[in-house]
């Protein structure tokens, strides 16, 4: 009976790595299809982008500039980046340089052209998940992750989010900035993602080693969407 155990343990284990597989397939071939826009980037709000950026940017200025503890100005990553619509506006003008890291290859390869001059300060245009990438150790400032978290499965997040804290540099600084559910884990079938409440977001954070310097809702976005918290990490 211990045999028989483990068999059927070993197989349910296999069906929850299908679906994992399936959470993510689903996912990439969801973003295959969206127009690389920055409408595209927001499901049809590219309204609300400028008061999104502004509100980065004054969240971002409070740790920025001299002095001890103070996040450096060298290099910011940008994760789930899509066409660069974040590091166009919020990161290539703060940062001397940027890497951008996404799945869909179509939407690095937009970047490319939608970031114009300024663009050439983007060293690195990484296609990759973020389950499955690794920061360069001690290479960052500022590793920015907005609008993305909700693809990866709760221990994914843990680990990505310890390799982020292993990417920066002394005083660097993780945000995260999504969607909050009001309860609970709220499923969205059709770009295969989840969106969790305050709760859960921040023991995942917690159980990645990682602390709150200071968070906020970001406010004027519009009535019928998601609460929008920013999460400054370190
Ligand atoms: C809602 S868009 C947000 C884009 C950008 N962060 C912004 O705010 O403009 C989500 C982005 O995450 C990317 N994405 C989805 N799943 C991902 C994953 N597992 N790893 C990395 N990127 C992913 C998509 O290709 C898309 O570019």
């Amino acid at each position: 009976s211990c045999l028989l155990a483990r068999v059927l343990w070993f197989y349910r284990m296999e069906d929850v790595n299908e679906d994992k597989k399936a959470f993510y397939t689903k996912a990439e071939h969801y973003w295959k299809d969206i127009p690389p826009t920055v409408d595209g980037m927001l499901g049809g709000y590219g309204s609300i982008s400028s008061i999104d950026i502004n509100g980065s940017k004054k969240f971002l200025q409070k740790f920025l500039g001299e002095g001890k503890l103070k996040t450096g100005t060298g290099c910011a990553l940008d994760c789930g980046a899509g066409i660069g619509r974040i590091t166009k506006r919020l990161l290539l003008p703060l940062f001397h340089t940027v890497d951008m890291v996404d799945v869909t290859q179509e939407f690095l390869d937009k970047a490319k052209t939608y970031l114009g001059e300024e663009g050439k300060r983007v060293d690195n245009y990484f296609c990759c998940g973020l389950q499955d990438f690794e920061p360069q150790p001690g290479r960052y400032d500022v590793i920015w992750i907005q609008w993305v978290i909700g693809h990866l499965t709760d221990n994914h997040l843990v680990d990505f989010l310890r390799r982020c804290r292993g990417g920066l540099r002394p005083g660097g600084l993780v945000v995260v900035k999504d969607n909050v559910a009001y309860e609970g884990v709220v499923p969205d079938e059709v770009d295969s993602s989840v969106c969790r409440d305050l709760p859960l977001l921040r023991k995942l954070v917690a159980q990645a080693g990682l602390s709150i310097v200071h968070e906020e809702q970001q406010l004027n976005f519009p009535e019928e969407i998601y609460q929008v918290h920013t999460l400054a990490l370190r």
